[in-house]
């Protein structure tokens, strides 16, 4: 990996200070190079050289915001992190604006400044290849349940966990349960960012959606759900698609958390994705939407290859044979998830099972899933035509 010369731009020497001691333990650094003149950001951006600079705390957006708009072509090789004492939604948005690679709060955090980092270094690499435009395969997999609490996400997020593990591939999970979606909560993740911002930013460049995805430590990245129920309302199917489709260009595979019923986002993800699990469990009205579920699939004329039944809790003692479900939904139930207390356990720890009990049968099961998945060679849309 190439080292990256870094720049700092502040007014105040004892804070360039600062940040030079913040940079001592980040890797991949070439040499640093210091001014406290904000006009020394206007020749490195004429010049044109890669370079990362750090701008702020006490110069603020304001200062150089106009010379970044008349050479807002330089800035795909001299990358801009803006310090600040207070990030806001505001700024942010003005930020990405304006090409802006980030915005951290002063004096920033070690795995912040990383991540940032890292994303440049991507950037500067691709610069320097010229690959930017090199096309991805990916696959994309909705997680869909017959009733609410059936366990929906809690599968969707350790299979994404076992597919990170096994392919060693970008995986994101895309939480799309935007009035309640729990995939940051079940993760322990405190996210930045949430679809909600993404889309008032409505920038989709893969630089951009880096900045509104967070990384879980397993490596996977989580597009999360708003944290305000109400900001839903105005995500709808087309920017739903839109963000899915961008999504398919940075990640290999991305599995979609989706809310239960019929909706019109579900529906518009039905007609893109490349496979969709089923989760149900055991109880009477969950089989019965299940019956339901599959016959709308039938009617909409879904590839039944591309689709997985899961039941899960599949070995509660509740009067009714797998056998019995079987015969009734006319179809073979793939996969087979036990009822476990690590469940709620490790849900409740913000740690998945998958990484505190990767020995147990649930962590087996959902793992192999991902046997279903990469056995399916034919990747094309799951649904050929909607039936109005
Ligand atoms: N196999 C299992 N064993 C034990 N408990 C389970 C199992 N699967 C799910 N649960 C419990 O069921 C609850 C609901 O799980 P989860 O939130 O994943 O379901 P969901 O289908 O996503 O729900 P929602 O409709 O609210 O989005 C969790 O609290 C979890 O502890
Ligand atoms: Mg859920």
């Amino acid at each position: 990996m190439k080292k990256i010369p870094i720049g700092i731009i502040d007014k105040d020497e004892n804070n360039i200070q600062k940040v030079v001691a913040l940079l001592k333990n980040v890797q991949n650094i070439d040499s640093i190079k210091f001014s406290t003149n904000i006009r020394d950001i206007e020749m490195l951006l004429i010049k044109k050289k890669p370079i990362l600079v750090l701008i702020g705390p006490t110069y603020k957006l304001d200062d150089f915001e106009e010379f970044l708009i008349s050479q807002s072509q330089a800035l795909n090789l001299v990358k801009i992190i803006l310090l600040t004492s207070e990030v806001s939604t505001e700024l942010l948005k003005r930020a990405l604006k304006l090409n802006i690679h980030d915005v951290l709060e002063f004096p920033f955090d070690n795995k912040d400044f990383k991540e940032s980092i890292e994303r440049a270094e991507v950037v500067f690499e691709a610069e320097s290849e010229n690959v930017s435009n090199v096309t991805r395969f990916s696959k994309k997999i909705m997680f869909f349940s017959t009733k609410g609490g059936s366990g929906n996400t809690f599968i969707a997020i350790n299979f994404a966990l076992a597919l990170r593990k096994r392919t060693k591939k970008e995986v994101i999970l895309f939480d799309a349960n935007y009035q309640l979606g729990d995939i940051a909560l079940m993760l322990g993740l405190y996210p930045r960012n949430t679809i909600f911002d993404l889309m008032t930013v409505n920038k989709y460049d893969p630089e951009t959606l880096n900045i509104f995805l967070t990384t879980h430590k397993s490596g996977i990245k989580v597009l999360p759900s708003p944290t305000d129920p109400s900001q839903c309302e105005t995500i709808g199917s087309e920017v739903s698609i839109k963000v899915l489709e961008e999504l398919s260009k940075v990640g290999d595979y991305i599995v979609i958390d989706a809310p239960f019923g019929f909706s019109d986002v579900v529906l518009s993800f039905l007609e893109n994705i490349d496979h969709l699990f089923i989760v149900s469990t055991k109880d009477l009205p969950s089989i019965k939407n299940l019956k339901i579920c599959l016959q709308v699939l039938d009617k909409l004329k879904f590839n039944k290859e591309k689709l997985t039944v899961i039941l899960n809790r599949a070995d509660s003692k509740v009067d009714i044979e797998i056998d019995e479900i079987e015969k009734t939904i006319n179809r073979k139930i793939e996969s087979k998830i036990p009822s476990d207390r690590i469940v709620p356990v490790s849900i409740n720890k913000g740690t998945p099972a998958f990484i505190s009990f990767p020995r147990s049968a649930v962590s087996n099961n959902i793992y192999k899933l991902t046997d279903i998945l990469l056995s399916n060679k034919e990747y094309t849309t799951g649904l050929e035509k909607i039936i109005t």
